[in-house]
């Protein structure tokens, strides 16, 4: 595949979120009209967690097959636990992702109102100190998530701390992702072209080439973060909730260069949803005479997020 390319998404800092909101929130805002996504540092989850985090992932991703299987739940939908190389396949796509991963899900304690829909947590008899490690960046994720959505609020001219409610308890989930070596013919890519379902995606681990976003221009772009940065993107709920003033890009992992074809890749992207029982439903400002409402019916983040499982094959109707 032809080097695409790079997308020159500014790079912002989080930093900056605190010193100056109002100049934050444009920037980011900015950032997610133009692209969908943002580029952003100092993002203020621990680069020693975060180090444990990629050691863990390693590990894991290195047992024997056989026992990674063991945590796989057939029907399940990939909510929780491990999910095996070539199960999931993008919508409309001819060939399966070239990648296994495991989720982890938000701790809730038992008998909280929302165990219906959000399911325990799977964890791993091996390697040692992984729950610990993801529990921890789970919520280092949560308070990098929740300082992004109050700037997203204020660039749409809502309370800064209107997601709060939104997301409190939500159901988040962050994903481990394992793409193994791949042969030199390897057909397809390694995620094919999707877009992410939940409010905002915060992932680690793109400076290993090959995630590539599709522009307004029609033209794929590389996005090369500078190292320790967090790529973030709008989902299609939050898409969905700013009635496209914010977009959710179609985005996609190509497989490497020849001379990188024999490493693994690993990423760690946290989707950020909103808590079940959400309603999305079109904010009132983002609604004008030449934006009419594309969404006159609310729908709940259940129910959507059930709608859009079925269609990446990872639950059946
Ligand atoms: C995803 C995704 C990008 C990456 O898992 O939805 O887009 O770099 N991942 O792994
Ligand atoms: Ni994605």
């Amino acid at each position: 595949m032809l080097e695409s390319p790079t997308a020159h998404v500014p790079p912002l800092s989080l930093t900056d979120e605190a010193a100056n909101p109002a100049a934050f929130a444009a920037a980011l805002g900015g950032s997610f009209e133009r692209f969908g996504f943002a580029v952003v540092s100092d993002h203020g989850v621990p680069a020693d967690l975060i180090a444990r985090a990629w050691a863990m992932t390693e590990a894991f991703f290195a047992l024997p097959e056989e026992t990674k299987r063991a945590y796989f739940a057939p029907g399940g939908g990939g909510a929780r636990g491990y999910t095996p190389f070539k199960t999931e396949i993008a919508k409309g796509a001819s060939h399966v992702d070239l990648k296994e991963f495991w989720h982890v899900g938000r701790q809730l304690a038992k008998g909280h109102r929302f165990e219906a829909q959000m399911a325990p947590n799977v964890w791993p008899d091996q390697p040692e100190g992984f729950r610990e490690t993801f529990i921890e960046l789970f919520a280092a994720f949560d308070t990098a998530g929740d300082r992004l959505l109050s700037a997203i609020a204020r660039h749409l001219g809502l309370a800064p701390d209107w997601f709060d409610h939104a997301v409190r308890d939500g159901n988040s989930v962050l994903r481990l992702l394992h793409y193994p070596p791949i042969p030199a013919d390897a057909p397809g890519v390694r995620a094919g072209a999707h877009e992410d379902i939940n409010l905002i995606t915060l992932l680690l681990g793109a400076e290993e080439a090959g995630l590539e976003l599709l522009d307004k221009t029609g033209e794929w772009l590389a996005i090369k973060p500078p190292e320790g940065a967090m790529v973030v993107n709008v989902g299609d709920m939050l898409q969905r909730l700013t009635n496209h003033v914010l977009p959710s890009t179609t985005h996609r992992v190509v497989n490497p260069a020849p001379e990188r074809r024999g490493h693994s890749r690993y990423s760690m992207p946290f989707f950020l949803h909103p808590a079940p029982d959400f309603l999305i439903e079109t904010l009132p400002s983002t609604i004008t005479a030449e934006r009419p409402n594309r969404y006159p019916t609310p729908i709940t983040a259940h129910d959507y997020l059930h709608e859009r499982l079925v269609e990446i094959g990872l639950v059946k109707a």
